[in-house]
């Protein structure tokens, strides 16, 4: 069964779609968690609220180190964990730095998704170097003329047993395709997951019903007055 998580940092948002769906998690990164900065003033604040909810709903928390050196990773992905708990997912850009960070986290048992991957290469040094999760990042890659669905099915055909998270949407027919591709799971934003919910198409198929109904007992209701 597809795993589906939440591309977020917002905790209200967070709670409002854990409250309509069910989730297997929440992905962040640090431009999703600037963004609510004035929320709470601290990030790792917002990180403590948002995996201690994550983690009481049996779902997991994905975070990314802001520093990209071999050095920086380290420092801040073990920040993360002392502040956040063992169970939290380290994001890593598969750079040359974050696959040997990768590679030292993963001996050290941390758990590990590398991201901003757009090849299969990436996706198969990451596995290689002890990563338990692959992101591929779809619509950057689409926007940089890379075929995304044979990114994930190269990957997924090679390393079938393995989590490949794809990410990255700007419409759900993206994700669809991903899922379709063989992502194991997706993340997305809010504002995409919801977006089919809102169209014209659906307004105009709903609004025909009640007009039948309308034009039938002159009224919007079956419940009576
Ligand atoms: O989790 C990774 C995701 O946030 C990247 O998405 O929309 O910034 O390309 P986007």
């Amino acid at each position: 069964m597809l795993r589906l998580f939440l591309d977020s940092a917002d905790i209200d948002e967070i709670r409002t779609v854990y409250s309509l769906i069910t989730l297997d998690g929440v992905t962040t990164n640090p431009s999703i968690l600037a963004e609510s900065r004035n929320k709470y003033g601290s990030p790792v604040l917002a990180l403590k609220v948002i995996s201690r909810f994550v983690s009481d709903h049996g779902g997991t928390l994905h975070v990314q180190p802001v520093g990209t050196s071999y050095q920086a990773i380290l420092e801040d992905a073990h920040f993360l964990l002392d502040e956040l708990g063992g169970n939290t997912w380290i994001k890593i850009p598969v750079t040359e730095d974050g696959l040997a960070a990768i590679s030292t986290l993963s001996r050290e048992g941390v758990h590990v998704t590398a991201a901003s991957v757009f090849t299969f290469s990436q996706g198969m040094l990451a596995y290689k170097a002890g990563a338990e999760c692959v992101s591929v990042y779809c619509n950057r890659a689409q926007d940089n003329g890379i075929d995304y669905t044979s990114v994930i099915s190269s990957i997924k055909n090679a390393f079938p047993e393995k989590m490949l998270l794809a990410a990255s949407f700007k419409n759900t027919a993206q994700a669809e395709i991903a899922s379709y591709s063989g992502a194991d799971s997706l993340t997305l934003k809010a504002k995409v997951l919801f977006s089919d919910l809102k169209t014209d198409l659906m307004k105009k198929t709903v609004d025909s019903f009640k007009m039948s109904w309308l034009d039938a007992y002159k009224k919007d209701r079956i419940k009576p007055e």
